[in-house]
Order: C-alpha cells, then structure tokens, then sequence
C-alpha cells in the first residue's frame, strides 16, 4: 500500500512539473517583425493623393492600386474611368483628372 502511494505521488509531482512547463512556455516572449505598412497609397503633395486616399480604397485595399504594373497615363485614366462607369466609384468628374496625375506620378510612367 505504501508502495502504491509513492507511486501515486510522484505521478503527482511529476504532473505537477508538467504544468508548470506549460506555463513558462506561454510566458515565453516572442519577436515577430511586420511587413512594410501597405494599407495605405504613398504619401504625397498633389491634391489626387488626399482625393484617392478618400476614393479609392473605400472598396478595396489599396494594394489593388500598389501592387500593379506601372501603368501609363492612358490605362491610369480608363481604370479610374472603370471604377467610375462600371463599378459606380462615387467619383465626381471634376476629380478624373487630378486622381490621374497622382496614380501616374506615384505608380506610373509618364
Ligand atoms: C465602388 C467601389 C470601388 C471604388 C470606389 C474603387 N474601386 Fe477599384 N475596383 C473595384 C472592383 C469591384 C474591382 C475589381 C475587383 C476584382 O476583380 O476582384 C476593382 C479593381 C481595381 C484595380 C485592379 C485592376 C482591375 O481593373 O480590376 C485597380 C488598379 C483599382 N480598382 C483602382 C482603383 C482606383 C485608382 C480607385 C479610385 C479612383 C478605385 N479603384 C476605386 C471597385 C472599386
């Protein structure tokens, strides 16, 4: 019977050592590093940048915008025109050019 307690108290303070592992491996510190900031469109001067920042990523990220190809100043425009005409973008027309200048000089060719 003595026998049998020992047995059953160092199963004890072995499940006991267990547990305390377990909670030093969640105390335990961990260093992870974030990629470069991508939610918003590249800071700018021109007055497209705060139209865009309003504009543009109201449906989607803005990496739809920063994650393509550099466009020319012509598909720059029939994009703009697109989510205008085709996704209904509540964009005024007044704004169609200005937007342009900014999407060409931030992520475009001239
Ligand atoms: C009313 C919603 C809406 C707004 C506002 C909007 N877009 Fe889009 N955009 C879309 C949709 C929908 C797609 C297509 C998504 C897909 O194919 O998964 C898209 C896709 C895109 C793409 C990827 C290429 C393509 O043609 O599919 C680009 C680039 C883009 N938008 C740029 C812009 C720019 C620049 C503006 C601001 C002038 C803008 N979007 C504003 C809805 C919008």
């Amino acid at each position: 019977m003595r026998y049998i307690n020992l047995i059953f108290l160092f199963s004890l303070a072995s499940a006991i050592s267990h547990a305390e592992l377990a909670t030093n491996v969640l105390a335990t510190t961990v260093k992870i590093s974030l990629p470069p900031e991508t939610l918003f469109l590249k800071e700018s001067n021109v007055v497209g940048y705060s139209l865009a920042s309003a504009s543009c990523i109201t449906c989607h990220s803005a990496e739809y915008i920063r994650t393509q190809p550099k466009l020319t100043r012509t598909t720059w425009k029939a994009e703009v025109t697109k989510m205008k005409k085709v996704f209904g973008a509540p964009i005024p027309d007044g704004s169609i050019d200005p937007l342009v200048d900014y999407l060409v000089l931030t992520y475009g060719v001239k």
